[in-house]
């Protein structure tokens, strides 16, 4: 498999690749390739909702997909779309995020294939957890090996946060209360495929450690978000129609930029579904 670096600290372009005909022995290292790398870029595909599902599951089975409606047919894709009229409407995925990380077994992989991208605007713009990780000094690592972060959806998808998704036309968003729910998960996990730590944090889901006094833990929060947003540990993706993006939830968080106002941006999701996360300690 021929790959470029797309910066110098994580995230590569993979070359003369079909998607859709991959034999069992490239889809192996295409595994391990978005695995080492944390986000892999592939383009030229084109790929219909169904050869897009077809791909995804080769991966493993889908994640389940809460708030968001999927296609009719094809239950595991999401459109993600925002229309040249919304403006400066809220966009879906705007906001620093790991896919879904309030699940109990939150997704491993995500797929992202451009379907119709501004000429200019609505890049995607990935942080690696590993290197935000790696750059800390011991001590705080030590002290941040201990933590268990509390995930929800609370202030993204409950019931309160209904007007700022219906304000989208193309997407149909459902809140509802199992968004208060909350899910506990080691601050600093073990990757199960590629055995590195990864600071499992985000900013839209984490929204408080376990155990901790609370000023304690947003003034920690804020650090982390600071921190792990560093331009030097992120690659910003500018979208080509026929891209598609193979992102590990596990090592990485993400963020769509919403500065396209006046053109149409869709994208299709599929998400493959993970494991538990599991300490590093
Ligand atoms: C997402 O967060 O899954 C969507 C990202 C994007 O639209 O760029």
């Amino acid at each position: 498999m021929i790959t470029t670096p797309v910066t110098g600290v994580f995230g590569a372009e993979v070359h003369g690749l079909d998607l859709t005909d991959l034999d069992d022995a490239a889809l192996t290292e295409l595994r391990a390739t978005v695995c080492a790398n944390e986000v892999v870029v592939v383009r030229g595909q084109r790929l219909s909702a169904a050869e897009q599902s077809a791909f995804s599951r080769r991966l493993g089975p889908s994640g389940e997909v809460p708030f968001v409606a999927t296609m009719s047919e094809f239950p595991d894709v999401i459109r993600v779309v925002k229309e040249a009229d919304e403006g400066k409407a809220f966009n879906f995925g705007g906001a620093w995020h790991s896919d879904f990380s309030f699940q109990s077994s939150p997704p491993s992989f995500t797929i992202l294939a451009a379907v119709d991208v501004p000429p200019w605007g609505g890049d995607t713009v990935f942080a690696s957890m590993t290197a935000a990780w790696a750059a800390l000094d011991a001590g705080m690592q030590n002290t941040l090996r201990e933590l268990v972060a509390v995930h929800t959806a609370r202030d993204a998808y409950s019931r309160r946060m209904q007007p700022i998704h219906s304000g989208m036309r193309g997407m149909t968003i459902v809140c509802d209360d199992s968004a208060d729910g909350e899910q506990r998960h080691p601050l600093v996990c073990r990757h199960p495929e590629t055995d590195r730590e990864v600071l499992f944090y985000n900013r839209a889901y984490v929204r408080d450690i376990d155990a901790m006094d609370r000023s304690e833990a947003v003034a920690l929060m804020e650090f982390l978000h600071a921190h792990t947003t560093e331009a030097r540990f992120t690659y910003r993706h500018r979208w080509q129609s026929g891209d598609v993006v193979i992102w590990d939830n596990r090592s990485t968080q993400h963020l769509a930029l919403n500065d396209y106002a006046g053109f149409r941006r869709e994208l299709h999701r599929t998400t493959v579904a993970g494991t538990a996360p599991i300490a590093a300690r």
